[in-house]
């Protein structure tokens, strides 16, 4: 029986856009929409989708760094924080989001230390375990992030995250600021860790490449929503829902001629909504029919879709 882990049902979370001479919103950014989203224990859960679709908002929300607007956000063992205990994040930008002054050993346990403030010999000790099941070197443990290389400094940022003993870490983009001979390391590297330490991952990308190597099932996003979820290999390669197909079709193709007019993927404004499914106005297949807001329903091949044509969509 699998366990959930988090819960999310029908989030919104939106940011101040504009003010007027009183102080007073009188415009919004509506970063998430409704979003429905659950994690179990012990899977990766990949989440595609362009920029500005909300990933990283979603992301901000699940480490507690935001609150939600309006919705339900449950998790399975409180109290999950960004102090660790059960959650923890690896960045995008190895460099920016370790302490450029702290020699590595210290930023490595500093989640740790933030907890239960270990004396230095375990500190030390701490960090050179981690730093072996992450490939660097003890010698190296003294030195400062600006000596290492960005993978290198990718794995010190995921030692971290593991120095906290977390079950889930949200990864976003984890590999995207990496040479590519470098990124294939870095994922292999979080495959071992997971088997290891039977560790859930939420991994943000929108790299699908990157998103199908590591996923056991795939979230896609759409302006703040989730408008797919089902098994990596339902989702990426028979895909139900429009947008996903546009996705897929839009990947260019090793060998395939790079002619005709490039899809357009371009998300509309989340400062004005549009008024029933959030995708129709670029939908091949859009009728009346969504003119009406649409909800995730279940498929026969096992996944959800946010449209209610999906399931005819699957065979053609
Ligand atoms: N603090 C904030 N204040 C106002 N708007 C915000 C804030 N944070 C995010 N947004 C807006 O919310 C939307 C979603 O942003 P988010 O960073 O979550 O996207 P993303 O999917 O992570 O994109 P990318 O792939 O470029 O990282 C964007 O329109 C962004 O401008
Ligand atoms: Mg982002």
């Amino acid at each position: 029986m699998s366990e959930s882990l988090i819960e999310l049902t029908d989030v919104h979370v939106n940011f101040p856009a504009r003010t007027n001479w009183l102080g007073k919103v009188t415009e919004r950014v509506h970063a998430l929409n409704g979003l429905d989203m659950v994690v179990q224990r012990g899977e990766t859960l990949g989440i595609v989708g362009e920029s500005g679709c909300g990933k990283s908002t979603l992301a901000r929300l699940l480490m507690g760094m935001i609150s939600p607007s309006s919705g339900q956000f449950e998790l399975a063992r409180a109290p999950y924080s960004w102090l660790g205990r059960g959650m923890q994040m690896v960045f995008q930008d190895p460099l920016s989001s370790l302490d450029p002054r702290l020699p590595i050993w210290r930023t490595i346990t500093e989640p740790v230390w933030i907890q239960t403030h270990p004396g230095e010999k375990e500190r030390r000790d701490l960090a050179a375990k981690l730093a072996s099941q992450v490939g660097i070197r003890q010698e190296y443990l003294d030195r400062l992030p600006h000596a290492f290389s960005g993978g290198q400094r990718q794995r010190i940022a995921i030692a971290r995250a593991l120095s906290a003993q977390p079950d889930i870490i949200v990864l976003d983009e984890p590999t995207s600021a990496l040479d590519i001979s470098v990124q294939a390391q870095i994922l292999n590297l979080l495959v071992d860790l997971q088997k290891q330490q039977n560790l859930t991952y939420i991994l943000i990308s929108h790299n699908v490449s990157v998103v199908r190597h590591m996923s056991d099932r795939v979230a896609v996003m759409y302006l703040g929503q989730m408008v797919e979820v089902g098994e990596a290999r339902q989702v990426l390669d028979s895909p139900s829902h429009p947008y996903t197909r546009l996705l897929m079709e839009s990947i260019p193709r090793i060998g395939a001629p790079l002619d005709g007019a490039p899809h357009n993927t371009e998300l509309p404004s989340n400062r004005h909504l549009p008024i029933g499914c959030y995708f129709k106005d670029r939908c091949p297949f859009a009728t009346v029919a969504c003119e009406k807001p649409q909800t995730l329903r279940s498929l026969t091949n096992g996944s959800s879709s946010r449209c209610w044509k999906a399931e005819s969509l699957l065979d053609v």
